[in-house]
């Protein structure tokens, strides 16, 4: 199974199991990472707002528009952002890191 790494806001790396089909999103929920994902998935927010390591950036499937559009909105928006919802776990990915925006507008408080 492909291992993903999370850098979390304090800087801490997590390796976790990241289950072929799942989402980033879906993955990150699963161990406890910090992440909203206000809208489970269905791109009506921007909480699931990953920050892709630029050295993998170019090896995922390209964000369409309609993810393009709802990053629009995420707080700290970089080159390399991504809805963490809308990249599913491929074989390939095994090694991907990411980090969580340092700030983010959450929808829940
Ligand atoms: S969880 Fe809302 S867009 Fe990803």
């Amino acid at each position: 199974m492909p291992k993903i790494t999370f850098i979390e806001r304090d800087g801490n790396h997590k390796e976790v199991d990241a289950p072929v089909g799942h989402t980033l999103l879906d993955v990150a929920w699963a161990n406890k990472i910090d992440i909203e994902g206000a809208c489970e998935g269905s791109l009506a927010c921007s909480t699931c707002h990953l920050i892709v390591d630029p050295a993998w950036f170019p090896r995922l499937r390209a964000a369409d528009e309609d993810e393009e559009d709802m990053l629009d909105l995420a707080y700290g928006l970089t080159k390399t952002s991504r809805l963490g919802c809308q990249i599913k776990v491929t074989d390939d990915m095994d090694g991907l890191v990411l980090s969580l925006p340092k700030e983010v507008r959450n929808m829940m408080l």
